[in-house]
């Protein structure tokens, strides 16, 4: 068979590919529109089975990349709904605006800066008002009266968390600069022009690290530590299987900086849609902190020259999108081989680490074998269990899904305690030992490996 993997250049098979995910996605349960039995919330997306699998998987990879494997940097859960003190301090209630305009003809709203020409994507009309300035921060009332006193935003970023709780991480955690801070959580932004799928939403889940360097002296002290991150993001998007040569680094231009930022490098990353932001690498300053601390938070006590000195440390931000990554991750995996799907997810991120089968259903024999080889492999991983059609339906339908291995339960099972296992990608097949099972699949889907 002829093996087609769908080229990302061509204008057709890009918005091809984009409707086969989605309908993936909808079909296997990894991704499905939100509240769709009241006719759906439009851009609200819930993921099914699979989806939640896939996001733990990036989710778990990432805590265990960033968090328990490196020795300066600690984890943070901080609450979504903060004082909205936070929000005016740093910089996000006078500043976190999109530019409105309104189509003349049909009335529909856009983000002025997200538009791809001058003519409404709905209408074709050319004539806007003028644009206006949208605050994109997500409003709510704390409590049983809605008004000024009340109001609170549901966090746009999970960054502020870090900043303010940054007293209580040092103290507690004993860290010194450089160090940093981790967090996974949702955020919330009232997007004027939400869309293509899961790329751009209203709620969306962050994976972020506020860096801390002192003060930087000479502007390489600063650089050396961006420099070092953007070459780590650059590995984060290959460990998800993202092929280096659909990601560009896009130096943001000062003007379409976010405020707190003196340097922003994009990850651009090629979707069928078009080149768009996957992550973001920012160098924050010292503008959070102080925004945040009237006295410096931070003291050194092994400073050089042998005094005490407090100052506001300096922040590196790398920020992961999850979502996003999701989207990319099934973009680069989607292969199609004849007739066959297949996604080439790394094996650490597939929803499941193998399927067992019993070559027939009906012979108890077989099938039991295979529920006991299935209920031992499933206390450890994440295993599928499938026993309708024939085997190479089975085969087809977790490649679809991207399940590295398929392990089958037959006759000479019953004689050798051997079972039949398929790899995924080559369609090889090997016979192994039961006994082995647990270690052959560890071995081949470990986060370490
Ligand atoms: N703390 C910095 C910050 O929030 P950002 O570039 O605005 O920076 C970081 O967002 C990442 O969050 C983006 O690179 C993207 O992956 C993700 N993201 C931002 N807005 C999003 C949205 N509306 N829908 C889905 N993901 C989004």
């Amino acid at each position: 068979m002829q093996k087609v993997k769908i080229k990302m250049t061509d204008q057709n098979s890009k918005s091809d590919l984009m409707e086969k995910i989605i309908s993936l996605c909808k079909r296997r349960g990894f991704v499905f529109p939100g509240s769709e039995i009241y006719g759906g919330l439009a851009n609200s997306w819930d993921y099914g089975p699979l989806g939640a699998e896939l996001r733990n998987n990036i989710k778990q990879l990432w805590w265990n990349r960033y968090v328990h494997r490196r020795d300066d940097i600690v984890g943070l859960e901080a609450a979504i709904i903060m004082n909205p003190k936070v929000w005016e301090q740093s910089g996000h209630v006078a500043t976190f605006n999109d530019l409105l305009i309104e189509c003349k003809g049909c009335h529909q709203r856009f983000d002025q800066e997200k538009m791809e020409s001058g003519k409404c994507p709905l209408c074709g009309k050319e004539k806007f008002t003028e644009p206006k300035l949208f605050n994109t921060l997500f409003k709510t009332f704390i409590g049983t009266v809605e008004d000024a006193k009340s109001t609170a935003y549901l966090r746009p970023e999970t960054a502020q968390g870090m900043f303010v709780d940054f007293k209580q991480v040092l103290d507690t955690s004993r860290k010194t600069v450089p160090f940093g801070i981790a967090q996974i959580g949702k955020a919330f932004r009232n997007e004027i022009t939400p869309g293509n799928f899961i790329f751009r939403t209203r709620e969306f889940e962050q994976m972020e690290i506020e860096y801390f360097i002192p003060v930087p002296k000479i502007e390489s002290d600063w650089q050396d530590v961006f420099e070092i991150w953007r070459k780590e993001m650059h590995s984060w998007t290959e460990a998800i299987g993202i092929n280096t040569e659909h990601i560009r680094d896009y130096e943001v231009p000062e003007t379409e900086r976010a405020h707190y930022s003196k340097k922003t490098i994009d990850f651009m990353y090629e979707f069928p849609f078009g080149e768009k932001e996957l992550y973001g690498l920012a160098y924050r300053t010292d503008f959070d902190l102080k925004n945040h601390f009237p006295e410096p938070p931070y003291r050194d006590n092994h400073s050089p020259v042998g005094e005490h000195e407090s100052y506001w440390p300096h922040v590196i931000e790398p920020t992961w999108g999850v979502d996003r990554s999701v989207l990319a991750i099934l973009c680069e995996a989607y292969t199609e081989d004849g007739d066959r799907v297949v996604l080439k997810l790394k094996p650490y991120l597939a929803p499941y680490k193998a399927a067992v089968f019993p070559l027939v259903s009906n012979k108890p024999d077989i099938a039991g074998k295979a529920r006991e080889i299935y209920d031992t492999l499933r206390k450890k991983y994440a295993i599928a269990w499938d026993d309708r059609g024939n085997i190479g339906k089975r085969y087809y339908s977790q490649d679809e899904i991207g399940t590295p291995y398929c392990i089958t339960v037959d006759y000479q099972t019953l004689e050798d305690d051997t079972v039949t296992v398929r790899a995924r990608d080559s369609a090889q097949q090997e016979r192994i030992k039961v006994t082995e099972l647990p270690e052959y699949i560890g071995s081949r889907v470990g986060m370490l490996s």
